[in-house]
């Protein structure tokens, strides 16, 4: 794989297809499926390897920590957008060097515990490597915005050898997942002015919705303890 094939602009896409040179896109855009390709399959490593521990929390403790588990890979618009924005030219080491957001995990919890627990215990896996952890649980953003993100390496076995390959997981309560959605439509999606009146009041929820996490992570510690006792 040539290190230094550019990515296709898609302003050029057009000019590319119109004169017939469509090989020529192809060839071009190969190195970048190949790369998409590798991510996706990380993806599903990660994937499988929450699914691990969620079935062997099912079947030993009868109880799934793990409520959904969303998981995607930025599409090339997205990213041809982003490295514009960091001024570097959209190449695939410049991708794989510069992004760690190309693939994503989302990992929706039930009790604020359980981020903590399961992210503790992938990490902890021989294979994996732990590259940067953001802890806005513990240090929510000024917006009010909670969730543990996790910038992992995880190796894939490609024909050629093992490829160590970057994923960023994100963990959240299914209350702050409800809330970072709603912030985000609300306030990306519409492009609603930032003022400072829905901007408090988001932040008044993120407060009230962390105060109902602690709330019913206390009830289900106390069921557990009751269910031991007996
Ligand atoms: P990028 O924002 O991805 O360039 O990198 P960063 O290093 O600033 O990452 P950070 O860990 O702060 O956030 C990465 C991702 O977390 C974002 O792409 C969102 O998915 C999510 N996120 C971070 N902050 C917010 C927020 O204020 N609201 C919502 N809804 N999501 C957020
Ligand atoms: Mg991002």
């Amino acid at each position: 794989m040539s290190e230094n094939t550019q990515l296709t602009v898609p302003g050029s896409f057009e000019n590319i297809l119109g004169s017939g040179r469509t090989e020529e896109l192809l060839e071009t855009a190969k190195p970048f499926i190949e790369l998409m390709m590798q991510y996706e399959c990380a993806v599903r490593e990660v994937e499988t390897k929450l699914n691990v521990l969620n079935d062997e929390f099912s079947t030993l403790y009868n109880y799934n920590p793990i409520e959904t588990i969303k998981t995607r890979v930025k599409d090339p618009i997205s990213i041809i957008g982003k490295m514009k924005r960091k001024n570097l030219t959209p190449t695939v080491e410049n991708i794989e060097r510069n992004l760690n957001d190309i693939a994503g995990v989302r990992v929706i919890c039930s009790f604020p515990d359980d981020i903590y627990a399961i992210a503790e215990i992938l990490t902890g896996q021989d294979d994996i490597t732990l590259v940067k952890r953001k802890d806005y649980i513990a240090d929510p953003k000024p917006n009010g915005y909670r969730s543990l993100h996790l910038i992992i390496e995880i190796p894939i076995f490609l024909s050629t050898g093992k490829k160590m390959m970057r994923v960023e997981v994100q963990f959240r309560t299914i209350a702050m997942d409800f809330w970072a959605s709603l912030e985000h439509k609300l306030k990306y999606k519409h492009n609603v002015r930032d003022s400072e009146e829905i901007s408090a009041s988001l932040k008044s929820c993120a407060d009230s919705i962390a105060e109902l996490d602690a709330r019913m992570q206390e009830i289900h510690n106390r069921i557990e303890r009751e269910n031991e006792d007996t």
